[in-house]
Protein backbone atom coordinates (compact mmCIF):
# COMPACT_ATOMS: atom_id res chain seq x y z
CA UNK A 1 0.00 0.00 0.00
CA UNK A 2 2.83 2.34 1.11
CA UNK A 3 4.71 1.44 -1.98
CA UNK A 4 1.71 1.99 -4.15
CA UNK A 5 0.60 5.97 -2.91
CA UNK A 6 4.27 6.71 -3.67
CA UNK A 7 3.86 5.54 -6.86
CA UNK A 8 0.62 7.76 -7.15
CA UNK A 9 2.72 10.55 -5.86
CA UNK A 10 4.96 10.61 -8.30
CA UNK A 11 2.98 9.63 -11.71
CA UNK A 12 0.94 12.76 -10.12
CA UNK A 13 3.89 14.82 -10.35
CA UNK A 14 4.87 13.28 -13.90
CA UNK A 15 1.19 14.59 -15.06
CA UNK A 16 1.96 18.42 -13.52
CA UNK A 17 5.50 18.11 -15.29
CA UNK A 18 4.06 17.56 -18.26
CA UNK A 19 1.51 20.00 -18.10
CA UNK A 20 -0.96 17.47 -19.32
CA UNK A 21 -4.18 19.75 -17.86
CA UNK A 22 -7.25 17.35 -18.69
CA UNK A 23 -7.80 15.13 -21.46
CA UNK A 24 -5.62 14.57 -24.32
CA UNK A 25 -6.58 14.13 -27.83
CA UNK A 26 -7.25 10.21 -28.93
CA UNK A 27 -4.78 8.45 -30.85
CA UNK A 28 -6.94 8.99 -34.11
CA UNK A 29 -10.89 10.61 -35.01
CA UNK A 30 -12.47 7.63 -35.70
CA UNK A 31 -15.85 7.29 -32.81
CA UNK A 32 -15.74 3.56 -33.26
CA UNK A 33 -11.60 2.55 -33.37
CA UNK A 34 -10.03 5.11 -31.13
CA UNK A 35 -12.51 6.52 -28.91
CA UNK A 36 -16.07 6.60 -27.79
CA UNK A 37 -19.21 4.85 -25.64
CA UNK A 38 -19.19 1.65 -28.80
CA UNK A 39 -15.56 1.03 -28.74
CA UNK A 40 -15.44 1.19 -24.48
CA UNK A 41 -18.46 -1.28 -24.06
CA UNK A 42 -17.40 -3.78 -26.24
CA UNK A 43 -13.49 -3.87 -24.92
CA UNK A 44 -14.92 -3.68 -21.60
CA UNK A 45 -17.04 -6.76 -21.69
CA UNK A 46 -14.05 -8.43 -23.17
CA UNK A 47 -16.20 -10.23 -26.38
CA UNK A 48 -13.21 -11.10 -27.17
CA UNK A 49 -9.77 -13.14 -25.90
CA UNK A 50 -7.35 -10.19 -27.36
CA UNK A 51 -8.50 -6.31 -27.34
CA UNK A 52 -7.45 -5.89 -30.42
CA UNK A 53 -9.62 -8.01 -32.50
CA UNK A 54 -12.80 -5.78 -32.41
CA UNK A 55 -10.53 -2.62 -33.61
CA UNK A 56 -9.35 -4.53 -36.32
CA UNK A 57 -13.36 -5.29 -37.36
CA UNK A 58 -14.26 -3.87 -40.75
CA UNK A 59 -17.76 -2.25 -40.67
CA UNK A 60 -21.11 -3.49 -42.61
CA UNK A 61 -22.26 0.08 -42.35
CA UNK A 62 -21.12 3.15 -42.44
CA UNK A 63 -19.76 4.44 -39.24
CA UNK A 64 -22.91 6.85 -38.80
CA UNK A 65 -25.42 4.51 -39.36
CA UNK A 66 -23.28 2.30 -36.71
CA UNK A 67 -23.08 5.37 -34.05
CA UNK A 68 -26.93 6.02 -34.63
CA UNK A 69 -27.86 2.42 -34.51
CA UNK A 70 -25.66 2.26 -31.32
CA UNK A 71 -27.25 5.50 -29.68
CA UNK A 72 -30.53 3.65 -30.26
CA UNK A 73 -28.84 0.16 -28.42
CA UNK A 74 -28.02 2.26 -25.30
CA UNK A 75 -31.24 4.22 -24.71
CA UNK A 76 -33.43 1.22 -25.12
CA UNK A 77 -31.05 -0.67 -22.60
CA UNK A 78 -31.25 2.34 -20.38
CA UNK A 79 -27.38 2.46 -20.80
CA UNK A 80 -26.69 -0.85 -19.87
CA UNK A 81 -26.64 -2.93 -22.56
CA UNK A 82 -26.08 -6.82 -22.18
CA UNK A 83 -23.26 -8.96 -23.08
CA UNK A 84 -25.79 -10.94 -25.62
CA UNK A 85 -26.81 -7.40 -26.97
CA UNK A 86 -23.61 -6.45 -27.61
CA UNK A 87 -22.64 -8.96 -29.11
CA UNK A 88 -25.03 -9.12 -31.74
CA UNK A 89 -24.99 -5.39 -32.36
CA UNK A 90 -20.98 -6.31 -32.85
CA UNK A 91 -22.02 -9.33 -35.32
CA UNK A 92 -24.63 -7.43 -36.99
CA UNK A 93 -22.61 -4.11 -37.60
CA UNK A 94 -19.42 -5.46 -37.95
CA UNK A 95 -17.31 -8.28 -39.95
CA UNK A 96 -14.20 -10.75 -39.08
CA UNK A 97 -10.52 -9.21 -38.98
CA UNK A 98 -8.74 -9.83 -41.52
CA UNK A 99 -10.81 -9.80 -44.95
CA UNK A 100 -9.66 -6.66 -45.84
CA UNK A 101 -6.77 -7.73 -47.00
CA UNK A 102 -5.91 -10.68 -49.69
CA UNK A 103 -2.87 -13.17 -49.45
CA UNK A 104 0.03 -11.92 -52.14
CA UNK A 105 2.82 -14.06 -53.19
CA UNK A 106 5.89 -11.89 -54.28
CA UNK A 107 6.07 -11.67 -57.94
CA UNK A 108 9.92 -11.39 -57.65
CA UNK A 109 9.82 -15.09 -55.11
CA UNK A 110 12.10 -17.67 -56.97
CA UNK A 111 13.54 -20.59 -55.57
CA UNK A 112 17.22 -21.48 -54.90
CA UNK A 113 18.87 -17.90 -53.90
CA UNK A 114 22.30 -17.44 -54.20
CA UNK A 115 22.93 -16.77 -50.43
CA UNK A 116 21.68 -20.72 -49.64
CA UNK A 117 24.95 -22.28 -51.20
CA UNK A 118 26.82 -20.81 -49.02
CA UNK A 119 25.37 -22.16 -45.88
CA UNK A 120 27.54 -25.39 -45.70
CA UNK A 121 25.81 -27.60 -43.08
CA UNK A 122 22.95 -29.20 -44.78
CA UNK A 123 20.83 -28.92 -42.30
CA UNK A 124 20.89 -25.15 -41.65
CA UNK A 125 20.50 -25.17 -45.19
CA UNK A 126 17.41 -26.95 -45.49
CA UNK A 127 16.10 -24.67 -42.86
CA UNK A 128 17.00 -21.41 -44.63
CA UNK A 129 15.03 -22.75 -47.29
CA UNK A 130 11.97 -23.13 -45.67
CA UNK A 131 12.64 -19.50 -44.29
CA UNK A 132 12.80 -18.29 -47.82
CA UNK A 133 9.60 -20.15 -48.49
CA UNK A 134 8.00 -18.44 -45.29
CA UNK A 135 7.62 -15.06 -47.50
CA UNK A 136 5.23 -16.47 -49.72
CA UNK A 137 2.84 -16.88 -46.45
CA UNK A 138 3.42 -13.48 -45.17
CA UNK A 139 2.91 -11.49 -48.41
CA UNK A 140 -0.47 -9.29 -47.87
CA UNK A 141 -2.18 -6.83 -50.48
CA UNK A 142 -4.70 -4.65 -49.48
CA UNK A 143 -8.01 -4.79 -51.20
CA UNK A 144 -9.64 -1.45 -53.17
CA UNK A 145 -12.71 -1.67 -51.12
CA UNK A 146 -10.22 -0.32 -48.39
CA UNK A 147 -9.89 2.81 -50.50
CA UNK A 148 -12.84 3.18 -51.23
CA UNK A 149 -14.54 3.75 -48.29
CA UNK A 150 -11.77 4.23 -45.97
CA UNK A 151 -13.71 5.30 -42.95
CA UNK A 152 -15.31 1.50 -42.80
CA UNK A 153 -12.02 -0.13 -41.79
CA UNK A 154 -9.64 0.92 -39.27
CA UNK A 155 -6.72 -0.54 -41.79
CA UNK A 156 -4.56 2.27 -43.25
CA UNK A 157 -4.86 1.80 -47.29
CA UNK A 158 -1.59 0.80 -48.53
CA UNK A 159 -0.73 0.91 -52.35
CA UNK A 160 1.90 -1.96 -52.56
CA UNK A 161 1.71 -5.11 -51.15
CA UNK A 162 3.83 -6.40 -48.31
CA UNK A 163 5.19 -8.77 -45.93
CA UNK A 164 4.02 -8.95 -42.35
CA UNK A 165 5.14 -9.96 -38.99
CA UNK A 166 2.60 -12.97 -38.81
CA UNK A 167 0.38 -14.34 -36.00
CA UNK A 168 -2.28 -11.49 -34.66
CA UNK A 169 -0.05 -9.12 -36.68
CA UNK A 170 -1.87 -8.79 -39.71
CA UNK A 171 -0.77 -5.29 -41.04
CA UNK A 172 2.22 -4.18 -41.62
CA UNK A 173 5.12 -3.02 -38.70
CA UNK A 174 7.99 -0.12 -38.69
CA UNK A 175 10.60 -1.34 -37.39
CA UNK A 176 9.60 -4.71 -38.04
CA UNK A 177 9.88 -4.49 -41.42
CA UNK A 178 13.68 -3.19 -41.49
CA UNK A 179 14.93 -7.01 -40.33
CA UNK A 180 12.17 -8.15 -43.00
CA UNK A 181 13.52 -6.53 -45.70
CA UNK A 182 16.86 -7.90 -44.74
CA UNK A 183 15.74 -11.10 -45.31
CA UNK A 184 14.13 -10.31 -48.59
CA UNK A 185 17.13 -8.52 -50.33
CA UNK A 186 18.82 -11.79 -48.98
CA UNK A 187 16.20 -13.59 -51.00
CA UNK A 188 16.98 -11.46 -54.16
CA UNK A 189 13.20 -10.27 -53.51
CA UNK A 190 13.99 -6.63 -54.25
CA UNK A 191 10.58 -5.34 -55.59
CA UNK A 192 9.32 -6.54 -52.88
CA UNK A 193 11.52 -4.37 -50.98
CA UNK A 194 11.02 -1.32 -53.13
CA UNK A 195 7.14 -1.79 -52.48
CA UNK A 196 7.35 -1.93 -49.09
CA UNK A 197 9.72 1.46 -48.88
CA UNK A 198 7.26 2.98 -51.21
CA UNK A 199 4.15 2.50 -48.98
CA UNK A 200 6.09 3.96 -45.92
CA UNK A 201 7.30 7.02 -48.17
CA UNK A 202 3.54 7.30 -49.04
CA UNK A 203 2.86 7.64 -44.76
CA UNK A 204 5.37 10.25 -44.47
CA UNK A 205 3.93 12.55 -47.47
CA UNK A 206 0.40 11.90 -45.85
CA UNK A 207 0.46 11.70 -42.21
CA UNK A 208 4.46 13.46 -42.09
CA UNK A 209 5.71 10.21 -40.20
CA UNK A 210 5.44 6.93 -40.30
CA UNK A 211 2.71 5.11 -38.00
CA UNK A 212 3.62 2.32 -35.46
CA UNK A 213 1.77 0.20 -37.74
CA UNK A 214 -1.28 0.18 -40.26
CA UNK A 215 -4.04 0.83 -38.54
CA UNK A 216 -5.66 4.23 -37.56
CA UNK A 217 -4.97 3.03 -33.94
CA UNK A 218 -1.28 3.46 -34.55
CA UNK A 219 -1.01 6.81 -36.06
CA UNK A 220 -0.18 9.14 -33.35
CA UNK A 221 2.69 6.92 -32.63
CA UNK A 222 6.09 5.46 -34.44
CA UNK A 223 8.68 3.37 -34.08
CA UNK A 224 12.14 3.30 -34.08
CA UNK A 225 13.02 5.82 -37.17
CA UNK A 226 14.61 2.78 -39.71
CA UNK A 227 13.64 4.22 -43.11
CA UNK A 228 16.65 5.66 -44.22
CA UNK A 229 18.66 2.80 -42.99
CA UNK A 230 16.07 1.00 -44.94
CA UNK A 231 16.80 3.06 -48.01
CA UNK A 232 20.16 2.48 -47.34
CA UNK A 233 20.16 -1.76 -47.54
CA UNK A 234 17.93 -1.41 -50.49
CA UNK A 235 20.77 0.74 -52.40
CA UNK A 236 23.12 -1.47 -51.44
CA UNK A 237 21.73 -3.98 -53.31
CA UNK A 238 20.00 -2.01 -56.21
CA UNK A 239 22.03 1.17 -56.49
CA UNK A 240 18.56 2.65 -57.65
CA UNK A 241 19.91 5.98 -57.94
CA UNK A 242 16.97 7.26 -59.34
CA UNK A 243 14.41 6.44 -56.43
CA UNK A 244 16.94 8.04 -53.82
CA UNK A 245 16.68 11.26 -56.08
CA UNK A 246 12.72 11.12 -56.26
CA UNK A 247 12.14 10.34 -52.32
CA UNK A 248 15.10 12.18 -50.82
CA UNK A 249 12.94 15.36 -49.67
CA UNK A 250 10.39 12.24 -47.74
CA UNK A 251 13.14 11.05 -46.10
CA UNK A 252 14.10 14.80 -44.68
CA UNK A 253 10.60 15.17 -43.86
CA UNK A 254 10.94 12.13 -41.65
CA UNK A 255 13.78 13.10 -40.42
CA UNK A 256 12.00 16.92 -39.09
CA UNK A 257 9.21 14.59 -37.25
CA UNK A 258 11.69 13.40 -35.46
CA UNK A 259 13.76 16.69 -34.74
CA UNK A 260 10.15 18.78 -33.92
CA UNK A 261 7.88 16.80 -32.17
CA UNK A 262 10.19 14.55 -30.57
CA UNK A 263 13.41 16.35 -29.55
CA UNK A 264 14.46 17.29 -25.99
CA UNK A 265 16.97 20.31 -24.76
CA UNK A 266 18.74 19.05 -21.69
CA UNK A 267 21.11 21.22 -20.11
CA UNK A 268 24.18 19.84 -18.52
CA UNK A 269 27.30 20.91 -16.55
CA UNK A 270 26.92 24.37 -17.84
CA UNK A 271 26.30 23.03 -21.61
CA UNK A 272 23.17 22.55 -23.82
CA UNK A 273 22.42 19.83 -25.94
CA UNK A 274 19.44 18.39 -28.05
CA UNK A 275 18.64 14.88 -28.38
CA UNK A 276 15.73 12.60 -28.86
CA UNK A 277 12.89 10.44 -27.02
CA UNK A 278 10.07 8.95 -27.29
CA UNK A 279 7.11 10.91 -26.82
CA UNK A 280 3.37 10.24 -27.74
CA UNK A 281 1.08 13.07 -26.05
CA UNK A 282 -2.31 11.51 -26.87
CA UNK A 283 -4.76 10.35 -24.24
CA UNK A 284 -6.87 7.41 -23.42
CA UNK A 285 -6.37 3.45 -23.50
CA UNK A 286 -5.02 1.97 -26.55
CA UNK A 287 -7.76 1.08 -28.77
CA UNK A 288 -5.98 -2.26 -29.07
CA UNK A 289 -5.28 -3.00 -25.62
CA UNK A 290 -8.42 -0.95 -24.44
CA UNK A 291 -9.12 -3.18 -21.40
CA UNK A 292 -5.33 -3.66 -20.12
CA UNK A 293 -5.24 0.15 -19.63
CA UNK A 294 -8.10 1.01 -18.48
CA UNK A 295 -8.08 -1.80 -15.51
CA UNK A 296 -4.45 -0.95 -15.05
CA UNK A 297 -5.57 3.08 -14.68
CA UNK A 298 -8.17 2.47 -12.63
CA UNK A 299 -4.98 1.86 -9.77
CA UNK A 300 -4.63 5.52 -9.86
CA UNK A 301 -7.21 9.15 -9.71
CA UNK A 302 -8.39 10.19 -12.45
CA UNK A 303 -6.11 13.26 -13.51
CA UNK A 304 -3.56 10.91 -13.59
CA UNK A 305 -4.63 8.24 -16.33
CA UNK A 306 -4.16 10.64 -19.31
CA UNK A 307 -0.62 10.61 -18.43
CA UNK A 308 0.15 7.11 -17.86
CA UNK A 309 -1.57 6.66 -21.27
CA UNK A 310 0.43 8.84 -22.80
CA UNK A 311 3.44 7.32 -20.85
CA UNK A 312 2.43 3.48 -22.22
CA UNK A 313 1.95 4.95 -26.00
CA UNK A 314 5.51 6.13 -25.62
CA UNK A 315 6.66 2.58 -24.45
CA UNK A 316 5.04 1.15 -27.80
CA UNK A 317 6.19 3.85 -29.77
CA UNK A 318 10.15 2.93 -28.65
CA UNK A 319 9.28 -0.80 -30.08
CA UNK A 320 10.19 -2.08 -26.28
CA UNK A 321 6.87 -2.00 -24.97
CA UNK A 322 6.93 -3.05 -22.14
CA UNK A 323 10.03 -3.12 -20.44
CA UNK A 324 11.93 -2.02 -17.02
CA UNK A 325 14.16 0.28 -18.77
CA UNK A 326 10.70 2.54 -19.21
CA UNK A 327 9.85 2.30 -15.41
CA UNK A 328 10.50 4.82 -12.88
CA UNK A 329 12.27 3.69 -9.48
CA UNK A 330 9.58 1.46 -8.30
CA UNK A 331 9.78 -0.91 -11.05
CA UNK A 332 5.93 -1.15 -11.90
CA UNK A 333 4.14 -0.64 -15.40
CA UNK A 334 1.75 1.83 -13.65
CA UNK A 335 4.98 3.89 -13.19
CA UNK A 336 6.32 4.41 -16.56
CA UNK A 337 8.26 7.10 -18.02
CA UNK A 338 9.38 6.42 -21.05
CA UNK A 339 8.94 10.07 -22.18
CA UNK A 340 11.39 11.36 -19.96
CA UNK A 341 14.37 8.59 -20.96
CA UNK A 342 16.53 9.98 -23.64
CA UNK A 343 17.16 6.11 -25.23
CA UNK A 344 20.84 5.13 -26.68
CA UNK A 345 19.32 3.72 -29.62
CA UNK A 346 16.87 5.90 -31.09
CA UNK A 347 19.86 8.33 -30.66
CA UNK A 348 22.39 5.94 -32.16
CA UNK A 349 19.64 5.52 -35.44
CA UNK A 350 19.16 8.90 -35.60
CA UNK A 351 22.68 9.38 -35.93
CA UNK A 352 22.83 6.88 -38.72
CA UNK A 353 20.55 8.73 -40.37
CA UNK A 354 22.38 11.96 -40.30
CA UNK A 355 25.25 10.32 -41.85
CA UNK A 356 23.16 8.64 -44.35
CA UNK A 357 21.60 11.22 -45.46
CA UNK A 358 25.04 13.17 -46.08
CA UNK A 359 26.10 10.22 -47.69
CA UNK A 360 22.90 10.64 -50.00
CA UNK A 361 23.60 13.93 -50.77
CA UNK A 362 26.97 13.84 -51.85
CA UNK A 363 25.81 10.91 -53.96
CA UNK A 364 23.21 13.59 -55.51
CA UNK A 365 25.63 16.41 -55.69
CA UNK A 366 23.98 18.34 -53.47
CA UNK A 367 26.98 19.34 -51.00
CA UNK A 368 25.02 22.07 -49.02
CA UNK A 369 22.96 19.68 -47.54
CA UNK A 370 25.53 17.07 -46.85
CA UNK A 371 27.31 18.94 -44.92
CA UNK A 372 24.25 20.70 -42.94
CA UNK A 373 23.67 16.67 -41.94
CA UNK A 374 27.31 16.07 -41.47
CA UNK A 375 27.10 18.92 -38.68
CA UNK A 376 24.16 18.11 -37.30
CA UNK A 377 25.55 14.52 -36.72
CA UNK A 378 28.56 15.98 -35.29
CA UNK A 379 26.33 18.10 -32.55
CA UNK A 380 24.45 14.56 -31.79
CA UNK A 381 27.61 12.61 -31.49
CA UNK A 382 28.99 15.48 -29.02
CA UNK A 383 25.39 15.08 -27.08
CA UNK A 384 25.46 11.60 -26.57
CA UNK A 385 29.30 11.37 -25.54
CA UNK A 386 28.40 14.14 -22.89
CA UNK A 387 25.04 12.04 -21.65
CA UNK A 388 25.03 8.97 -22.53
CA UNK A 389 28.93 7.39 -22.41
CA UNK A 390 30.20 6.51 -19.29
CA UNK A 391 33.77 6.23 -19.73
CA UNK A 392 34.12 4.29 -16.32
CA UNK A 393 31.72 1.52 -17.28
CA UNK A 394 32.43 1.57 -20.98
CA UNK A 395 29.31 1.92 -22.67
CA UNK A 396 26.30 3.90 -23.70
CA UNK A 397 23.43 4.05 -21.42
CA UNK A 398 20.03 5.75 -21.70
CA UNK A 399 19.83 8.98 -20.02
CA UNK A 400 17.06 10.24 -17.04
CA UNK A 401 15.53 13.42 -18.12
CA UNK A 402 14.10 13.45 -14.22
CA UNK A 403 17.78 13.15 -12.40
CA UNK A 404 19.88 13.94 -14.74
CA UNK A 405 21.84 10.39 -14.56
CA UNK A 406 22.41 7.42 -16.70
CA UNK A 407 20.35 4.38 -16.10
CA UNK A 408 23.49 1.60 -15.66
CA UNK A 409 21.43 -1.32 -16.22
CA UNK A 410 22.30 -3.99 -18.98
CA UNK A 411 20.24 -3.41 -22.13
CA UNK A 412 21.31 -4.81 -25.80
CA UNK A 413 20.49 -1.42 -26.99
CA UNK A 414 23.57 0.23 -24.96
CA UNK A 415 25.67 -1.44 -27.60
CA UNK A 416 23.69 0.54 -31.01
CA UNK A 417 26.37 3.01 -31.40
CA UNK A 418 28.15 -0.13 -32.68
CA UNK A 419 25.68 -0.94 -34.93
CA UNK A 420 24.56 2.24 -36.19
CA UNK A 421 28.10 2.75 -37.26
CA UNK A 422 28.22 6.24 -34.83
CA UNK A 423 30.81 5.30 -33.02
CA UNK A 424 33.07 2.33 -34.22
CA UNK A 425 36.67 3.54 -32.93
CA UNK A 426 39.08 0.75 -31.88
CA UNK A 427 38.50 1.78 -28.54
CA UNK A 428 35.38 2.07 -28.24
CA UNK A 429 34.69 -1.41 -30.05
CA UNK A 430 37.70 -2.66 -27.24
CA UNK A 431 35.86 -0.91 -23.69
CA UNK A 432 32.15 -2.21 -25.13
CA UNK A 433 33.92 -5.88 -25.36
CA UNK A 434 34.76 -5.64 -21.61
CA UNK A 435 31.25 -4.17 -20.57
CA UNK A 436 29.91 -7.20 -22.30
CA UNK A 437 32.03 -9.31 -20.07
CA UNK A 438 32.13 -7.36 -17.09
CA UNK A 439 28.00 -8.31 -17.67
CA UNK A 440 28.74 -12.07 -18.23
CA UNK A 441 26.44 -11.21 -21.32
CA UNK A 442 28.48 -13.69 -23.26
CA UNK A 443 27.88 -16.55 -20.72
CA UNK A 444 24.23 -16.61 -22.08
CA UNK A 445 24.54 -19.29 -24.61
CA UNK A 446 20.41 -19.26 -26.11
CA UNK A 447 20.87 -15.65 -26.92
CA UNK A 448 21.52 -12.61 -25.36
CA UNK A 449 18.42 -11.42 -22.84
CA UNK A 450 16.63 -8.07 -23.18
CA UNK A 451 17.71 -7.20 -19.90
CA UNK A 452 18.97 -8.73 -16.82
CA UNK A 453 15.68 -8.08 -15.04
CA UNK A 454 12.41 -10.80 -14.49
CA UNK A 455 9.56 -8.10 -14.36
CA UNK A 456 6.96 -10.21 -16.51
CA UNK A 457 6.99 -7.85 -19.36
CA UNK A 458 7.77 -9.38 -22.63
CA UNK A 459 11.49 -7.12 -23.21
CA UNK A 460 13.26 -8.12 -20.07
CA UNK A 461 14.13 -11.36 -18.68
CA UNK A 462 14.30 -14.10 -20.21
CA UNK A 463 12.69 -13.26 -23.41
CA UNK A 464 15.45 -12.53 -26.38
CA UNK A 465 14.22 -10.79 -29.50
CA UNK A 466 16.00 -11.20 -32.98
CA UNK A 467 16.19 -7.82 -33.63
CA UNK A 468 18.90 -6.96 -30.34
CA UNK A 469 20.67 -10.11 -31.36
CA UNK A 470 21.28 -8.08 -34.47
CA UNK A 471 22.17 -4.97 -32.97
CA UNK A 472 24.83 -6.22 -30.56
CA UNK A 473 26.43 -9.02 -33.13
CA UNK A 474 26.35 -6.52 -36.47
CA UNK A 475 27.58 -4.48 -33.97
CA UNK A 476 30.84 -6.29 -33.22
CA UNK A 477 30.93 -7.92 -36.53
CA UNK A 478 32.29 -4.58 -38.19
CA UNK A 479 34.84 -4.28 -36.31
CA UNK A 480 38.62 -3.99 -36.37
CA UNK A 481 39.39 -6.23 -33.41
CA UNK A 482 39.57 -9.86 -33.74
CA UNK A 483 38.39 -10.48 -30.65
CA UNK A 484 34.73 -8.59 -31.34
CA UNK A 485 34.84 -10.15 -34.51
CA UNK A 486 34.95 -14.08 -32.72
CA UNK A 487 32.57 -12.70 -30.19
CA UNK A 488 29.93 -11.64 -32.71
CA UNK A 489 30.36 -15.10 -34.30
CA UNK A 490 29.28 -17.07 -31.16
CA UNK A 491 26.72 -14.83 -30.38
CA UNK A 492 25.31 -15.54 -33.93
CA UNK A 493 25.75 -19.31 -33.30
CA UNK A 494 24.44 -19.59 -29.81
CA UNK A 495 20.93 -17.77 -31.74
CA UNK A 496 20.98 -19.85 -34.84
CA UNK A 497 20.77 -22.92 -32.28
CA UNK A 498 18.37 -21.64 -30.20
CA UNK A 499 16.40 -20.68 -33.69
CA UNK A 500 16.71 -24.20 -35.16
CA UNK A 501 16.47 -26.33 -31.92
CA UNK A 502 12.47 -24.79 -31.56
CA UNK A 503 12.08 -25.04 -35.33
CA UNK A 504 12.90 -28.53 -35.03
CA UNK A 505 10.44 -29.06 -32.46
CA UNK A 506 7.29 -26.92 -33.25
CA UNK A 507 8.10 -26.48 -37.09
CA UNK A 508 7.82 -22.44 -36.14
CA UNK A 509 9.98 -19.36 -36.13
CA UNK A 510 8.70 -16.96 -33.01
CA UNK A 511 8.64 -13.33 -32.33
CA UNK A 512 10.85 -14.02 -28.92
CA UNK A 513 12.38 -16.82 -27.36
CA UNK A 514 12.95 -17.67 -23.72
CA UNK A 515 16.56 -17.93 -22.81
CA UNK A 516 16.28 -19.34 -19.24
CA UNK A 517 15.87 -23.13 -19.55
CA UNK A 518 18.41 -25.57 -22.12
CA UNK A 519 17.68 -25.20 -25.41
CA UNK A 520 15.49 -22.18 -24.97
CA UNK A 521 11.44 -22.09 -25.73
CA UNK A 522 9.08 -19.79 -27.11
CA UNK A 523 9.07 -16.33 -24.99
CA UNK A 524 6.49 -15.51 -22.87
CA UNK A 525 5.25 -12.76 -20.37
CA UNK A 526 3.98 -9.10 -21.34
CA UNK A 527 0.23 -8.44 -22.77
CA UNK A 528 -0.81 -11.27 -25.93
CA UNK A 529 0.28 -15.35 -26.39
CA UNK A 530 3.29 -15.39 -28.20
CA UNK A 531 3.06 -15.08 -31.88
CA UNK A 532 4.49 -17.04 -34.76
CA UNK A 533 5.46 -16.16 -37.94
CA UNK A 534 7.93 -14.32 -37.83
CA UNK A 535 8.71 -11.38 -40.27
CA UNK A 536 11.64 -9.80 -38.34
CA UNK A 537 13.41 -13.51 -36.46
CA UNK A 538 13.30 -14.86 -39.82
CA UNK A 539 15.19 -11.48 -41.69
CA UNK A 540 18.09 -11.93 -38.30
CA UNK A 541 18.45 -16.20 -38.51
CA UNK A 542 19.05 -15.45 -42.73
CA UNK A 543 21.33 -12.92 -42.16
CA UNK A 544 23.11 -14.55 -39.63
CA UNK A 545 23.04 -18.01 -41.87
CA UNK A 546 24.74 -15.53 -44.94
CA UNK A 547 27.32 -14.05 -42.83
CA UNK A 548 28.27 -17.00 -41.64
CA UNK A 549 27.10 -19.67 -43.84
CA UNK A 550 30.38 -21.44 -43.34
CA UNK A 551 30.76 -21.96 -39.89
CA UNK A 552 27.36 -22.08 -38.46
CA UNK A 553 26.20 -25.87 -37.49
CA UNK A 554 23.16 -27.49 -36.41
CA UNK A 555 24.81 -29.81 -34.20
CA UNK A 556 26.66 -28.26 -31.20
CA UNK A 557 23.19 -27.57 -29.42
CA UNK A 558 21.30 -29.93 -26.89
CA UNK A 559 20.57 -33.31 -27.74
CA UNK A 560 17.09 -33.33 -29.35
CA UNK A 561 14.70 -34.64 -26.45
CA UNK A 562 14.15 -38.38 -27.91
CA UNK A 563 17.89 -38.95 -28.15
CA UNK A 564 18.89 -38.23 -25.18
CA UNK A 565 15.44 -39.85 -24.14
CA UNK A 566 17.03 -42.76 -25.60
CA UNK A 567 20.38 -42.64 -24.27
CA UNK A 568 18.77 -42.46 -20.81
CA UNK A 569 16.81 -45.52 -21.53
CA UNK A 570 20.19 -47.71 -22.59
CA UNK A 571 21.86 -46.32 -19.19
CA UNK A 572 18.82 -47.66 -17.28
CA UNK A 573 19.28 -50.72 -19.23
CA UNK A 574 22.99 -51.07 -18.56
CA UNK A 575 22.21 -50.52 -14.88
CA UNK A 576 19.62 -53.00 -14.68
CA UNK A 577 21.71 -55.66 -16.56
C1 LIG B 1 -26.37 -3.96 -15.65
O1 LIG B 1 -27.08 -5.17 -15.83
C2 LIG B 1 -26.55 -6.30 -15.15
C3 LIG B 1 -27.40 -7.51 -15.50
O2 LIG B 1 -27.75 -7.53 -16.85
C4 LIG B 1 -26.50 -6.04 -13.68
O3 LIG B 1 -25.88 -7.12 -13.03
C5 LIG B 1 -25.73 -4.76 -13.39
O4 LIG B 1 -25.79 -4.45 -12.03
C6 LIG B 1 -26.30 -3.58 -14.20
N1 LIG B 1 -25.43 -2.42 -14.02
C7 LIG B 1 -25.94 -1.19 -13.85
C8 LIG B 1 -24.91 -0.11 -13.69
O5 LIG B 1 -27.11 -0.95 -13.85
C1 LIG C 1 15.25 24.08 -27.31
O1 LIG C 1 15.67 25.40 -27.03
C2 LIG C 1 15.67 26.27 -28.15
C3 LIG C 1 16.28 27.59 -27.71
O2 LIG C 1 15.78 28.00 -26.49
C4 LIG C 1 14.25 26.42 -28.67
O3 LIG C 1 14.21 27.25 -29.78
C5 LIG C 1 13.72 25.04 -29.03
O4 LIG C 1 12.37 25.13 -29.43
C6 LIG C 1 13.83 24.06 -27.88
N1 LIG C 1 13.52 22.73 -28.36
C7 LIG C 1 12.78 21.88 -27.68
C8 LIG C 1 12.55 20.56 -28.30
O5 LIG C 1 12.32 22.13 -26.58
C1 LIG D 1 29.83 6.33 -14.87
O1 LIG D 1 29.65 5.28 -13.96
C2 LIG D 1 30.30 5.49 -12.74
C3 LIG D 1 30.21 4.18 -11.95
O2 LIG D 1 28.87 3.82 -11.73
C4 LIG D 1 29.71 6.68 -12.03
O3 LIG D 1 30.36 6.91 -10.80
C5 LIG D 1 29.83 7.90 -12.94
O4 LIG D 1 29.15 9.00 -12.37
C6 LIG D 1 29.24 7.62 -14.30
N1 LIG D 1 29.54 8.69 -15.22
C7 LIG D 1 28.59 9.39 -15.84
C8 LIG D 1 29.05 10.40 -16.82
O5 LIG D 1 27.40 9.22 -15.62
Amino acid sequence: MQRISGILQLVLLMGLELGLEGALPPPCNSQIYCTGELLRQVQMAKLYQDDKHFVDMPMTKTPDQVLSDFDELLKSSGGNISRDHLETFVNEHFKDPGQEMEIWIPEDWKASPKFLEKIKDSRLRAWAEDLHNLWKKLGRKIKPEVLDKPDQYSLIYAAHPFIVPGGRFIEFYYWDSYWVMQGLLLSEMSNTVKSMLQNFLDMVEVYGHIPNGGRVYYLQRSQPPLLTRMMDRYLAHTNDLNFLGENIAILELEMDFWMNERAVNISHKGENYVLNRYYVPYGGPRPESYSKDEELAELLPQDARESLWSELKAGAESGWDFSSRWFGESNYLLDIKTSHRVPVDLNAILCQAEELLASFYTKLGNLNMAQNYLQAQARRKAAMKALLWNETLGSWFDFNLENGQQNHAFYPSNLSPLWAGCFSDPDTVRKNIKYLEDNKILSYKHGIPSSLQISGQQWDFPNAWAPLQDLVVKGLAVSDSAQAREAAFQLAQNWIQTNFDIYQKNKAMYEKYDISIESGKPGGGGEYKVQEGFGWTNGVALEFLDSYGDRLTSGSGPMPLSTSGLLLALLLLGLLC
